[in-house]
């Protein structure tokens, strides 16, 4: 085994480090006298620190202002979702409005298609990757239903071409235009939560427009994780969680994008009263009149508690940069790739791309020898205090987070396989 694998190598990489390291900001699980080795930022990120003075904040007020509280100081609940958008903006991409937090992802996506998927005739098509998350497929399908379709009908989903199971642009490409007659919508993600593969949401954009279709977006997996550009990819809308890469809480409060263009759509929407124009909302008239832009789309008044730790999230993200954190984030997952390349062949296969332009955080690693071999490992590494996790039949996910994770962290894993795989030999 090479120097990749000393502990020396590893801490003059962190040492390096040009980004401030922000982990001594983040509470890491604690694993017998120290802390885990943590690289489920793909499904739930850690707690920043800030996040419980926000939130006790929110209670204060609440307790010592009770329904004033809506109305008194910077942090008034009236215009609370309003303190996000900012730095919500910065991190996707977008302009200020064009994004809004509210919901939850799946409630985002079906509000979003509500207005965006509108099948007419021939033109009722929507295009998914096979094997998308579930929660996509099922409001998807059910989206058919509601229109009066179904997914033998009106579903096209376009599987996998490369080994590993990733799409290649080409396989999209070809679908788009074989469908394109047909095409409603094509949804897309940013980055495939099985096999972390990273797509280039501009060009997919631009394929479903020349199709003459609505291009949308699921970003669970790419907000706070690669750097989105979401106004200028043309993208018509999208939506994300907040509690993976953006470390704002189980179940946070989500993310959606409205292109500016549809600021003013008369397309139809569900609406509710925290959407209709905050000018004339207390008016309390009959009528829905919009806010314009990604606000219109609001429901309900937001869960102030919830929003309250992803002000102390987009804080951190503000002050640390998208373009910071994802070259740290190549040299994380890069490291991680050579360590498994030089030392791991035998028991670890990447699926993920090779190519760092077409993946973020996440590697996707297939265990050599099939899925009993891979609990197994898997079970060692939660015992070692090593957090990944598990999707069948036989892949270990792992995504090293640029805000909190390590190169001694990678070297961790990397030396828990290594020895791990020594002993079963
Ligand atoms: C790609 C993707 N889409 C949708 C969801 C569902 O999210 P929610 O439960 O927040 O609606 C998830 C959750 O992990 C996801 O990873």
């Amino acid at each position: 085994m090479n120097d990749l694998y000393s502990d020396a190598y590893a801490h003059a990489l962190d040492a390096a480090d040009v980004l401030p390291s922000l982990r001594g900001e983040f509470l890491l699980p604690r694993h017998g006298d120290g802390v885990q080795a943590y690289f489920c930022g793909n499904s739930l990120g850690l707690q920043p620190r800030a996040a419980r003075a926000h939130v006790e904040e929110v209670l204060d007020k609440w307790a010592g202002e009770a329904v004033e509280g809506h109305f008194t100081g910077q942090t008034q609940w009236m215009t609370y979702h309003g303190l996000v958008r900012e730095q919500l903006a910065g991190v996707v991409g977008a302009l200020p409005s064009e994004v809004v937090a509210m919901n939850s992802l799946t409630a985002n996506l079906h509000l979003m298609m509500a207005s965006f998927y509108r099948p007419a005739g021939e033109r009722n098509a929507i295009l998914v990757e096979a094997g998308s998350f579930p929660s996509d497929r099922y409001a998807v399908a059910s989206q058919l239903h509601f229109h009066g379709l179904s997914p033998t009908q009106a579903l096209i989903e376009v599987e996998a071409d490369e080994a590993g199971g990733t799409v290649s642009m080409a396989a999209i490409e070809r679908a788009i235009a074989q469908h394109a007659p047909r095409l409603a919508l094509v949804l897309w993600p940013g980055v495939q939560y099985r096999t972390g593969q990273a797509f280039d949401v501009a060009a997919i954009a631009r394929m479903a427009h020349a199709a003459g279709a609505v291009a949308g977006f699921d970003l669970a997996h790419a907000a706070g994780n690669l750097p989105l550009g979401l106004h200028d990819s043309g993208a018509d809308f999208a939506v994300w969680c907040h509690y993976k890469y953006m470390n704002a809480g189980p179940g946070a409060v989500a993310g959606c994008f409205v292109h500016e263009r549809h600021a003013r759509t008369d397309r139809p929407r569900f609406a509710g009263w925290w959407g209709h124009d905050q000018a004339t909302r207390f008016r309390m008239g009959p009528e829905f009149v919009p806010s314009p832009g990604a606000d219109g789309w609001q429901l309900s008044n937001p869960p102030i508690l919830g929003l309250a730790p992803l002000r102390a999230s987009l804080e951190q993200f503000s002050r640390a940069g998208m373009d910071a954190l994802r070259a740290k984030s190549e040299r994380l997952t890069g490291y991680l790739e050579a360590l498994i390349d030089a030392g791991l062949r035998d028991t670890l296969q990447v699926i993920t791309p090779r190519d760092p332009a077409g993946r973020g955080c996440q590697l996707s690693l297939r265990v050599v020898g099939g899925r009993d071999r891979g609990r197994a490992l898997f079970d060692h590494l939660g015992r070692e205090g090593i957090v990944g996790d598990w999707r069948e039949p036989d892949v270990i996910r792992i995504s090293p987070a640029p805000l909190y994770n390590t190169h001694a962290d990678v070297l961790r894993f990397a030396g828990a396989v290594a020895r791990w795989a020594s002993a079963e030999a």
